[in-house]
């Protein structure tokens, strides 16, 4: 820290969705931030004042190096300089759903010969309760370092929400320590950047905070996702109904339905949960259920859109796609069900093509597409137009317009003065 004044030299390993903007947060708030990631070709995009995230612009990137205060790198040798460490690379599931916290073990295993007496570990990265007590401070005490004495270990979520207006030193930043001094330690780090902090008692209450907002949201979407159903048998348009009972000045939260709940933490960190639940021999029924819920919406999807096509046969019938990334306005294709949905097109014979702003092309078993331009006579082509990612700035009247039929997800359509043409999912 430089003396008199809270100002830290912070090292922050994986500079992602969730690293890259932390780190412009605290060299906004004049520390200094070594970022950290393993993949050369960000690292060299950065270098060259390029940006590889929606949300970043490059004159952004270039208002942090010229601060001298941001530096980037391959090499874990910068978390020498530094006396806070921010731990935030990715926490996938493996191929049988598990939690694959290879990445977080890795990185952590990289800070050792740089670690020492006097500095603050923290793990942003969403994971299950249990990770930094029983998974980092192990790896941490191997250096001989003893945490709450010699090292100080924390969990902080991250609750970042990319393509959303909300500016991260707004968001309150949740702290739970291992030791009271490791608290104190995170929470004067946080202080000195975001507007609120907000202390719990410990690691496991802070990993189990972020889940729990997770896990609310993906449970209330799938229970959506599921009422869509029975709504189309019912001849409800569920976004109404939804609408309607949002009026409620109290008791009532408003989720929406979608194609399937995607993105890297809302179907995955409630399966992070479902683990360590069942490693205590223990269910969580909603989670599987939301999980079940999620994985049938590509092929409730595909039929409504064959069902549609009607008296046309699914082989016979093309489909422009508009919008594949798991959510609007990101260039983020994780967990996104528009991935399985078109592999269940090719299965069902249908033709597509797509439109995305944000990814220019893409492959879907073995065959690469790439993004139409979106004009009238490209949409006129096709049988069917499906919305599955209602971008901002897609043109929904030029669909509207140009399409036989138009599959709406996401009711982008909403304004629409011409609905006949439009069925809501
Ligand atoms: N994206 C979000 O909206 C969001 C929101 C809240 C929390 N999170 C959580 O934050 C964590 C990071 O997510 P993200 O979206 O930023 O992921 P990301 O993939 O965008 O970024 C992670 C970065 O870590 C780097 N990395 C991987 N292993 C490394 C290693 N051993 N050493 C150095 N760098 C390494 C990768 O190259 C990558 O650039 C995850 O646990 C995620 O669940 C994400």
């Amino acid at each position: 820290m430089m003396e008199g004044s809270l100002k830290y030299n912070i090292s922050i390993i994986g500079l992602g969705y969730v690293g890259l903007p932390l780190a412009k947060l605290f060299v906004e708030k004049g520390h200094t931030v070594y970022g950290i990631d393993a993949n050369e070709q960000k690292v060299n995009m950065l270098l060259k004042r390029q940006s590889y995230l929606t949300d970043f612009r490059k004159n952004e990137i270039r208002g942090l190096f010229s601060t001298n205060r941001f530096h980037v790198g391959t090499s874990f040798e910068a978390v020498a300089k530094t006396e806070v460490v921010i731990l935030c690379v990715p926490t996938p599931l493996d191929s049988n759903h598990q939690p694959d916290l290879s990445y977080v073990l890795q990185a952590a295993q990289s800070t050792i010969p740089y670690l020492k007496r006097g500095q603050l570990f923290v793990l942003e990265s969403s994971t299950f309760p249990g990770t930094s007590e029983e998974k980092l401070k192990p790896i941490l005490e191997s250096t001989g370092l003893l945490v709450g004495r010699d090292i100080s270990l924390a969990y902080s979520p991250e609750r970042i929400d990319p393509g959303s207006t909300w500016e991260l030193a707004q968001i309150p930043k949740v702290v739970g320590g291992v030791t009271p001094s490791c608290t104190a330690f995170a929470k004067s780090v946080y202080s000195a950047a975001f507007d609120e902090v907000v202390v719990v008692s410990s690691p496991r209450v802070a990993e189990m905070t972020k889940l729990l907002e997770n896990c609310q949201r993906f449970i209330n979407i799938s229970f959506m996702n599921s009422l869509l159903q029975v709504s189309e048998q019912l001849d409800i348009n569920l976004w109404e109904a939804i609408e309607a009972a949002g009026t409620k000045p109290f008791g009532f939260t408003k989720y929406y339905p979608g194609p399937g709940v995607g993105g890297h933490c809302i179907p995955v960190d409630p399966l992070y949960l479902l683990w360590k639940a069942r490693e205590l021999q223990l269910d969580l029924p909603f989670i599987e259920l939301s999980h079940q819920v999620n994985e049938t919406m590509p092929e409730y999807i595909v039929e409504r859109v064959v069902k549609s096509l009607y008296p046309k046969s699914a082989g016979e019938s093309s489909v422009l796609v508009i919008g594949v990334t798991y959510k609007k306005d990101v260039n983020d294709m994780r967990e996104s069900s528009a991935i399985p949905i078109m592999e269940k097109m090719q299965e069902a014979g249908l033709k597509f093509e797509y439109f995305d702003p944000y990814i220019h092309e893409l492959t879907i078993k073995g065959k690469k597409y790439r993004t139409l331009p979106l004009t009238a006579r490209n949409v006129k082509k096709f049988d069917c137009t499906l919305i599955l990612t209602d971008h901002s700035d897609i043109s929904y009247e030029l669909l509207v317009e140009n399409s036989t039929i138009v599959l709406d997800t996401r009711n982008a359509t909403k304004n629409m003065k011409d609905r006949q043409s439009i069925t809501l999912l």
